[in-house]
């Protein structure tokens, strides 16, 4: 148990199970924004990734903890040698560091995954945690899939685990199977068999195979877990985590009932939803709960008539709580590079030097199509700058002939790394087609597109539109986003940025013997 009993701990896995979603393909500079993002939201722990997974994985959480301040930065590892060797490496340099290790308890892993006995999982246990011990205080335990394991057994473990040092017992639900009252005895059982569960901190991870990952982790909480473990819109491996809004925004609209709060800053949720959605390519639900575009919109005449008279009639909170109300005007066609820059600023972001006129530049040709440029706007401005020198390929300009009569015809330019300008043409079902199948034939690679969305930034009919694309290359999936006032604009921005993210990630799979030749039976989470 921590301090203050009251408070619930926000472990967030945005980078490390939130990245493990099929399709998203993150870079060290993005995670790093989100880290930052992440720790003005207030959470408590970041667990930045998996630093063993990559040479990539191992630099971003690497850079995460040395940069990002506030919360605890985690690294992931298997319950072997070299992992938390790697882990502690990554990490070292935090100023909170902690290292979080696991290996499953549930006999069907044993069995099939590990290929071993519940005597090498003791030792496992045993051993990582003890290695771990001799680098850093604070050792999260993990017995993966727990609520399918025998409970004695998993017992047995967790007292190992503390024995050797464990500060945090984390009890995931991997395969997001359990429900909330079995989740409760579960725990409650855990907590007869190890007293000394009391004296480190109980944490949940729920995944949401069955939409039941906030309701079970909440249940964790009733039984007493004091950190929770969860990631920005829910992402996460197969369904997804628990949503960390959902998880914040329950504590803190019930917690005249509950009696349990959290550290959380609620009015920066909004902004780190959007973040994370637009650098990871992963859509947020219209009507999602705390942060979909419809949350706090009310369509029913009998609802609107009730909050006009008084708001609280159909609404349980207020939309400035978790940020909603961003959508201001903020500046104006004739602003300048101070306003600019001072915009930017209360937003968040340090935008100087090159970064800055860069920015400026695309502001002056949004503002001359749009009348207005909102907050969002320039959020949605800067995280596409931000990309901008990130990635391999640019997006130059594009030409294309449209008309119901003939097929469309699209010509395109592309910048490569190497700064060289090549071009494409193609003919294809629709402008957009054309656009995409132009950039496949310029730069020589054959993708295939597997989604595309357009959405409005912000109302309105001159609104910023925002793309995501998810392509295959080479059976590995990719995504980029792009935004521009023209939707094709967009589009060809963001396929660009998808073929750029995608071969990086081919090129990386192709270096990495430690992704590929991963252990049976250590295979990742
Ligand atoms: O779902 C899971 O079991 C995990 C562990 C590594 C905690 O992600
Ligand atoms: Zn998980």
């Amino acid at each position: 148990m921590h301090d203050d009993p009251s408070r619930v701990l926000i472990f967030d896995t945005t980078l490390r199970d939130g990245e493990q979603s099929p399709g998203i393909s993150l870079n060290a500079t993005e995670k790093l924004e989100i880290a930052q993002q992440l720790a003005r939201l207030g959470v408590d722990i970041i667990e930045a990734g998996f630093p063993i997974a990559s040479p990539g994985d191992f630099e971003a959480v690497r850079l995460i903890a040395q940069e990002v301040r506030g919360p605890v930065i985690a690294g992931l590892a298997r319950a072997n040698p070299a992992d938390v060797e790697r882990a502690w490496e990554a990490v070292r340099d935090a100023e909170r560091p902690r290292i979080h290790t696991f290996v499953s308890t549930s006999d069907i892993h044993i069995e099939h995954q590990l290929q071993g006995t519940r005597d090498d999982v003791r030792g496992l246990a045993r051993a990582a945690v003890a290695q771990a011990k001799e680098h850093v205080d604070d050792i999260e335990f993990s017995p993966m899939d727990a609520t399918r394991a025998d409970v004695e057994f998993t017992a047995e473990v967790l007292q190992i685990a503390i024995d050797e040092g464990a500060t945090t017992i984390n009890i995931p639900d991997t395969v997001g199977y359990t429900t909330p009252d079995e989740f409760k005895r579960f725990l409650g059982r855990l907590y007869e068999l190890v007293p000394a569960l009391r004296d480190v901190v109980l944490s949940v991870h729920c995944h949401d195979d069955l939409g039941l990952a906030v309701a079970n982790s909440f249940a964790g909480i009733q039984a007493g877990a004091r950190q929770v473990e969860c990631a920005v819109n829910g992402i996460g491996e197969r369904a997804g985590n628990a949503a960390l809004e959902e998880i914040v925004m329950l504590l803190h609209t019930r917690q005249s009932d509950i009696g349990l709060h959290t550290a959380a800053v609620t009015t920066e949720i909004a902004r780190t939803s959007r973040l994370v959605s637009r650098l990871t390519g992963y859509p947020v639900q219209p009507n999602k709960a705390i942060i979909g575009r419809n949350a706090f919109v009310h369509e029913s005449g009998i609802h609107q008539d009730g909050i006009l008279k008084e708001r609280t009639t159909y609404e349980i909170m207020d939309a400035r709580t978790v940020g909603l109300e961003a959508n201001q005007l903020v500046l104006g066609k004739h602003s300048g590079r101070h306003a600019l820059r001072q915009a930017l600023e209360e937003l968040g972001y340090q935008v100087e030097g090159q970064a800055l006129n860069t920015a400026f530049k695309r502001f002056k040709e949004i503002a001359d199509k749009k009348k207005q440029v909102t907050a969002m706007d320039l959020e949605a401005l800067v995280t596409d700058e931000l990309r901008e020198e990130l990635v391999g390929y640019t997006f130059e300009w594009f030409d294309v002939e449209a008309s119901t009569r003939r097929p469309p015809h699209a010509t395109v330019g592309v910048r490569t790394p190497d700064g060289e300008e090549v071009q494409g043409s193609f003919t294809g079902d629709g402008p957009v087609d054309a656009i995409f199948r132009a950039i496949n034939a310029a730069t020589g690679i054959d993708a295939r597109l597997r989604e595309f969305r357009v959405d409005a930034v912000t109302g309105g009919e001159d609104a910023l539109g925002e793309t995501s694309v998810v392509i295959e290359i080479d059976g590995q999936s990719a995504a980029g986003q792009g935004v521009a006032t023209d939707i094709l604009e967009a589009a060809g921005r963001a396929y660009v940025r998808a073929l750029s993210n995608g071969v990086r990630r081919a090129r990386a799979a192709q270096e990495l013997p430690a992704v590929t030749s991963r252990p049976p039976e250590l295979t990742a989470p």
